[in-house]
């Protein structure tokens, strides 16, 4: 599984080491990031040169400094704790200098670690997690061990998602690398060693790898592999050989990238919560306006385009159910012409993957004018909108290429929910159990992994569908704001016409399109009550509408209900969660591997999409 953000890459052999590493490097390119930087040894030293900016920059450095050394590491940052400068760019030292690291994925408890070693006199220079976490290896260090035990004793102390390479200047020759969540892959070759967070940066070098398990330490010299586990035993390896070419390395062996990004939604959940959820189940949210401000928003405006919009208003599902704060969800385009009614109490909240978006920028530029607070939510960092609103709250979702938007819709409603959650704790909103929410969401990732193993029933399923001549996408509550996501993926990649709506509109008009051949996707994922009866009972009556007028009826339920199978042709099980909005966001796997197999199975270009692309830039 690839969790994307940042490139990691380094080598030990007999060709020009920082040739290579700044090879691998712009092999990771894809990856997306903003500063760069390489190690290697020099003269006893470890030498570091580093650059905000594209590799280009690097490279330029690299230049001024020639060198012809036979072991080097590298690093493209993709900025999380601290602004993408050259101080903030890996590597970083620890307090001696004697090591060096590079870092995917966040420290956790970093905090905490980098007041500990700055009250035993520790000196920090950038505002990474990252530079406590070399701080720690080298307090071990600092005790006399190797390096390998050193970084085996310091990830004990360490919380988070981390892949981690060290170098030291007392073992040149030698590189440590360890993990947990975040990728890492060690290549073999004879005679010369290497590593990378993914498969493409190796390929040019070798075939043969290992994806490294999480939670050991590998220790790599130019003619030697070791892995040891956690608690120093050895671990016995088996190098897999990589058959793919490099276009297929680099959908990490997925046919397309959008596929590969739905799969990626497990550890995207995972990242999006890393670093704000605290031991207590407690949010945290650092550089986002000071606590009076939540007190005082008398009304949230969430503002986007496309998938964005429909992850917006899962947003209003939770601001108005939790909190009892009114929130309209705008499209972007129509925001700017509707001369909209704004408090001046409000926040306005920007959501877009791409930041770029020309209509969700204009609306933006528009609540500056009007100096209303303004928030964004975005994936992609040092775009327009992360620069340009008050406060930003980036999604990690890491790069999405697929122009349709999978894992960062999954992202996005975290944010929401996080936000949500949030909000919550900082106004003691009566009746909002936030830790447990939280706790439910530790466990979202896993009844993620659980709704990715449907794919089978869902390819299967979407044999059968692909000639339909239109769909219609329905639920109720959270359900309806999915079927609004879950239609546009089927349109935009398998180019079926859809029909999206909450359930108890269609017979208002549109049920008159129902016939034989016409699918209905019915959400149909939340029970609660609603005067006295489920909300699922007055869906289930809505599918029986269908397919007395000759329609089939797919229904998206939880994995112990057995009444939707009454009705339904097709049922797809996701796990349950207590929170319905969380098992409604669920309920969207399944559905982007149906809009998937369909497009894949009627020869569609499924990566990008006729007419579409993937940062809509003009208005
Ligand atoms: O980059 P943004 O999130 O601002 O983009 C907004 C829409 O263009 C985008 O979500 C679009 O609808 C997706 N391609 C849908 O899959």
């Amino acid at each position: 599984m690839i969790l994307p953000m940042c490139g990691i890459a380094g080598y030990l052999g007999p060709r020009k080491a920082v040739d290579v590493v700044f090879d691998q490097l712009k092999r990771l390119e894809y990856r997306g990031y903003d500063s760069a930087g390489i190690a290697f040894p020099d003269h006893g030293e470890i030498r570091v040169l580093k650059k905000a900016g594209k590799l280009t920059e690097l490279g330029r450095l690299l230049e001024d400094h020639p060198t012809d050394v036979r072991s080097a590491m590298g690093h493209s940052r993709w900025a999380t704790h601290g602004a993408p400068t050259d101080l903030n760019a890996h590597p970083h030292f620890d307090q001696t200098e004697d090591i060096s690291i590079i870092h995917n994925g966040i420290i956790e408890n970093y905090l905490e670690l980098r007041e500990e070693l700055a009250a035993k006199g520790h000196d920090f220079h950038s505002q990474t997690d990252t530079e406590v976490a070399a701080h720690v290896i080298g307090d071990e260090y600092s005790k006399g061990v190797p390096l390998e035990e050193a970084v085996r004793l310091a990830v004990k102390r360490l919380r988070g998602a981390y892949a981690l390479v060290v170098m030291s200047r007392r073992e040149p020759g030698k590189l440590v690398a360890t993990r947990n969540a975040s990728p890492l892959i060690l290549g073999l070759g004879k005679g010369e060693n290497m590593l990378a967070s993914d498969i493409p940066a190796l390929l040019p070098y070798t075939r043969d790898v290992i994806v490294l398990d999480e939670g050991v330490i590998a220790v790599l010299t130019d003619h030697d592999v070791k892995i040891v586990d956690g608690d120093a035993r050895d671990v016995h390896f088996k190098p897999m050989t990589v058959e793919w070419d490099l276009a297929a390395a680099e959908r990490g062996g997925y046919e397309h990238f959008m596929l590969k990004e739905i799969h990626e939604q497990p550890d995207v959940i995972r990242q999006t919560l890393a670093g704000r959820i605290d031991e207590k189940n407690r949010i945290r949210f650092d550089q986002i306006f000071g606590e009076h401000v939540w007190h005082e928003i008398d009304r949230v405006n969430i503002i986007a385009c496309g998938t964005a919009y429909n992850a917006g208003l899962m947003g209003k599902h939770l601001f108005e159910k939790l909190l009892r704060l009114p929130c309209d969800v705008y499209y972007s385009s129509e925001f700017r012409y509707g001369d909209p009614v704004l408090s001046p109490k409000s926040l306005a909240i920007f959501v877009t993957q791409s930041g770029e978006t020309a209509d969700t920028l204009a609306a933006l530029r528009l609540c500056k004018q009007r100096r209303i607070r303004t928030l964004g939510i975005v994936n992609v960092i040092g775009s327009s909108i992360a620069r340009e609103c008050d406060r930003t709250i980036f999604t990690q979702a890491g790069p999405e290429i697929c122009v349709a938007s999978t894992k960062a819709y999954t992202a996005q409603v975290m944010v929401l929910t996080l936000l949500a959650l949030y909000i919550a704790q900082v106004t003691e909103t009566p009746g909002v159990r936030v830790p447990h929410i939280v706790e439910e969401l530790r466990h979202l990732s896993e009844k993620a992994s659980a709704c990715l193993e449907l794919e089978p029933q869902v390819l299967a399923l979407a044999e059968e569908i692909r000639n339909t001549p239109l769909a219609f996408f329905l639920g109720r509550g959270a359900d309806a704001y999915v079927a609004l996501e879950s239609a546009l993926k089927l349109k935009e990649i398998a180019y079926i016409p859809t029909q999206e709506m909450p359930a108890g509109e269609m017979k208002h008009g549109p049920i008159a399109l129902i016939e034989e051949g016409v699918i209905a996707v019915f959400g149909a994922t939340s029970d609660a009550l609603v005067e006295n009866a489920s909300i699922r009972e007055k869906v289930i009556s809505n599918m029986q509408e269908i397919k007395a007028r000759g329609g089939t009826v797919i229904g998206v339920t939880t994995e112990d209900d057995h009444t939707v199978e009454r009705v339904a042709n097709h049922v797809l099980r996701v796990p349950d969660c207590e929170s319905d909005f969380l098992t409604a966001l669920l309920s969207a796997i399944p559905l982007q591997l149906l809009a998937y197999h369909v497009a894949r199975l009627n020869g569609r270009e499924i990566d990008q999409p006729r007419n579409l692309a993937k940062s809509v830039t003009v208005e």
